[in-house]
C-alpha cells in the first residue's frame, strides 16, 4: 500500500496522531527517539492482534503500581503504550499481561513483589497465553535480577528505570523471543519526550520535571535505581501541561524527587520557583501542586511565588527524615533541627494557612530513644497536618546498611509507637481547626462506601466527602466542612462562595 507512512520523516509532536495500522514496519527502524518506539508500537500492534485472534478475544493487560507518585506516572506511560499497541486495559490481575512497576525503598515493598509474583504464576498456569513484566525500582538491582533468573524463571520481560521509555520495543523482543528477556541499564543521560500516556484521572496528572536524585542521603537506595539528577526543558513542561489542561486537566502534581533543585543542569539554567511561575500562567490551569522539596534547598523565592500564587495548593510536604541533628548529619540530610524549624517558622510566617506534611524514619543505624525525643519535639513544634513515618529498612549498598550500629528491633519498635502516637494526636488536632469553614474541594471520585457520596480533596490536601453527583467530579466546589472525623471531613456543598473558599 503506498499509503504506508515512514516514521522517520514525521514530527515529534505529530506521533501521537498517527494512524499505527498504516505504519511501514517492513523498513528499518528510526534510529532515533520517539519516532523508533512509534516503529515498534506499529510492529507490535501486529503481534497483538495475531494473539488476540489465535485466543479468541482481545488481549487485556493490567499494570500494578507499588510505590511512589513518579512510579505511578510511569505506570501511566506504560498504559499509554499498552492502549496504543492494542490491549485493553483492566485493573484485575487475571489478564493476558501483567506488569508489576516496583518500589525498593523499604525491604517490605520487595517482599511484596515476591509474594504476589507466586500468585501471578499460579494464574499464568492457568492461562498459557499469560505473559508477566516486572519493571521499575526493583529491577536496577543486580541481586533482584538474580534471584528473578534463579526463582521467577516464568516472569517473561524485566526492564528497569532508565530503559523505560523503550517498552515498546521490549514488548516487541517479548514477543519474539522464546524465555525471559532482561534489559537492565546501569544509567542514562536520555530523556524522550512525546510518547503516549493513558491518565488515571481524566482531571488530574502527575507532571515529571525532573528525574534521578543527586543528594544520596546515607539510608536511601533511590539515587542508586533511579540514576542522576536530570530536569525536563521547561518549555517541554510546559506544552505537557497546556496539552493537559486543553484534554480537561484542572490540577496538575509536578514531580520529582527534589524538585527545589530543578533546572540546575539544564543549558539555560532555571529555578523551581521560576518554573512554577511560568507553570501559573498556562490559563484554564486550576491547581499545581508539587511533590518532594527537599528542606535544604527550599529557597526564599520558593515562598515569595507559592505566597503570590492563587494556584499552587496550600500544602508542602516537606520530610523531616529525623528532629536529632547529630542522625541528621549520618543521614547526609545537610540541615540541623534548628535550621529545619526556622524554615517552617519562616514558611509559616509567610504563608499562615500552608498545611505542612512530612516523613520520618525511626531506627536509622545509632540512633537512641533520646534522639527520637527530639524527632518528637519537632513534631510537637512544628504540629504537622500528617506525617508517613517509616521503620528504618536497611538497603544493601547504601552507607547506612555498612553502619555497625544498627538498631535492635524491639527498640525501634517502641520509639515508632511513641512516636506514632504524637504524629496522630497532632494531626487530629491540625485537621479539626478547619470545622465549621468553607473550602474549595476538587471532587475527585464517587465514595467508595458509599455511592450518594463524592470524595474531595482541599487545596490543603485534607480528604472530604459530600453529597453530591458523579457529574460534579473534576469540578472543585466550595464545600461546608462539618464534622471531623480524624484526617478526613464529612461536609455539604456549600451555596455561598466565600472569600475563605482559597485555591
Ligand atoms: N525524595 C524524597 C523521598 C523519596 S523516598 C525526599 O527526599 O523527601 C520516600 C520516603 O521513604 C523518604 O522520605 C524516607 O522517609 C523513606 N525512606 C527512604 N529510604 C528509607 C529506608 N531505607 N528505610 C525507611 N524509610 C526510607
Ligand atoms: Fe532518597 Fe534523599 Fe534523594 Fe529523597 S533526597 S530520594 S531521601 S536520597
Ligand atoms: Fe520506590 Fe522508586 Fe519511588 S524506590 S519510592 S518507586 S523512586
Amino acid at each position: 500500500m503506498n499509503s504506508h507512512i515512514n516514521l522517520k520523516n514525521i514530527m515529534p509532536e505529530q506521533l501521537k496522531h498517527t494512524d499505527l495500522d498504516r505504519v511501514d514496519v517492513h523498513c528499518s527502524p528510526p534510529d532515533f527517539e520517539p519516532q523508533r518506539q512509534y516503529y515498534f508500537m506499529a510492529k507490535c500492534r501486529q503481534y497483538v492482534k495475531e494473539e488476540s485472534e489465535r485466543v479468541g478475544h482481545i488481549l487485556t493487560a493490567s499494570v500494578i503500581t507499588f510505590g511512589c507518585q513518579m512510579n505511578a506516572r510511569d505506570s501511566e506511560k506504560l498504559s499509554g503504550i499498552l492502549e496504543a499497541v492494542g490491549y485493553e486495559l483492566t485493573e484485575c490481575e487475571e489478564a493476558d499481561f501483567v506488569i508489576y512497576n516496583t518500589c525498593t525503598v523499604r525491604d517490605n515493598a520487595n517482599q511484596r513483589v515476591y509474594g504476589r509474583l507466586g500468585h501471578l504464576n499460579s494464574l499464568k498456569k492457568r492461562n498459557p497465553h499469560m505473559r508477566i513484566a516486572l519493571c521499575g525500582c526493583m529491577t536496577q538491582e543486580p541481586s533482584v535480577i538474580e534471584k528473578l533468573r534463579r526463582s521467577y524463571r516464568f516472569v517473561d520481560l524485566i526492564f528497569g528505570t532508565h530503559n523505560i521509555f523503550k517498552f515498546a520495543e521490549l514488548l516487541c523482543d517479548m514477543f519474539e523471543a522464546e524465555g525471559m528477556t532482561v534489559d537492565i541499564w546501569e544509567d542514562t543521560t536520555q530523556i524522550v519526550e512525546d510518547l503516549p500516556v493513558e491518565r488515571k484521572y481524566p482531571f488530574r496528572s502527575g507532571i515529571n520535571i525532573m528525574f534521578g536524585c543527586n543528594n544520596f542521603c546515607s539510608y536511601c537506595i533511590v539515587p542508586y535505581v533511579r540514576g542522576r539528577e536530570r530536569s525536563r526543558e521547561p518549555g517541554e513542561i510546559l506544552r505537557e501541561i497546556r496539552e493537559l489542561v486543553s484534554d480537561g486537566v484542572v490540577e496538575v502534581m509536578l514531580l520529582g524527587q527534589n524538585v527545589n533543585s530543578y533546572g540546575k543542569n539544564l543549558k539555560n539554567p532555571m529555578s523551581f520557583a521560576q518554573l512554577l511561575k511560568e507553570v501559573e500562567k498556562i490559563e484554564g490551569l486550576k491547581r499545581i501542586r508539587f511533590m518532594t522539596s527537599h528542606p535544604k534547598d527550599l529557597s526564599d523565592e520558593l515562598i515569595q511565588v507559592m505566597k503570590e500564587s492563587e494556584k499552587i495548593c496550600r500544602h508542602l510536604h516537606l520530610p523531616l527524615q529525623s528532629g536529632s541533628t547529630r542522625i541528621l548529619k549520618a543521614m547526609n540530610r545537610k540541615y540541623t533541627k534548628e535550621q529545619y524549624l526556622e524554615l517552617v517558622e519562616k514558611i509559616r510566617r509567610e504563608i499562615p494557612d500552608m498545611a505542612i506534611t512530612t516523613d520520618i524514619i525511626v531506627g536509622f543505624p545509632g540512633e537512641t530513644p533520646e534522639d527520637v525525643e527530639e524527632t518528637i519535639d519537632v513534631v510537637r513544634r512544628v504540629r504537622y497536618d500528617n506525617a508517613f513515618t517509616f521503620i528504618y529498612s536497611r538497603r544493601t549498598g547504601t552507607p547506612a546498611a555498612a553502619m555497625g550500629n544498627q538498631v535492635p528491633e524491639d527498640v525501634v519498635k517502641e520509639g515508632f509507637d511513641r512516636l506514632l502516637k504524637v504524629v496522630q494526636d497532632t494531626a487530629r488536632e491540625r485537621v479539626a481547626e478547619l470545622s465549621g469553614q468553607i473550602h474549595r474541594a476538587l471532587a475527585e471520585e464517587v465514595n467508595g462506601q458509599d455511592p450518594a457520596y463524592l470524595t474531595g480533596r482541599l487545596s490543603n490536601n485534607t480528604i472530604v466527602h459530600f453529597k453530591g453527583d458523579k457529574s460534579l467530579i473534576g469540578k472543585i466546589l466550595p464545600v461546608y466542612l462539618k464534622e471531623c472525623h480524624g484526617f478526613y471531613y464529612i461536609g455539604e456543598i456549600s451555596q455561598e462562595n466565600t472569600e475563605k473558599a482559597g485555591v
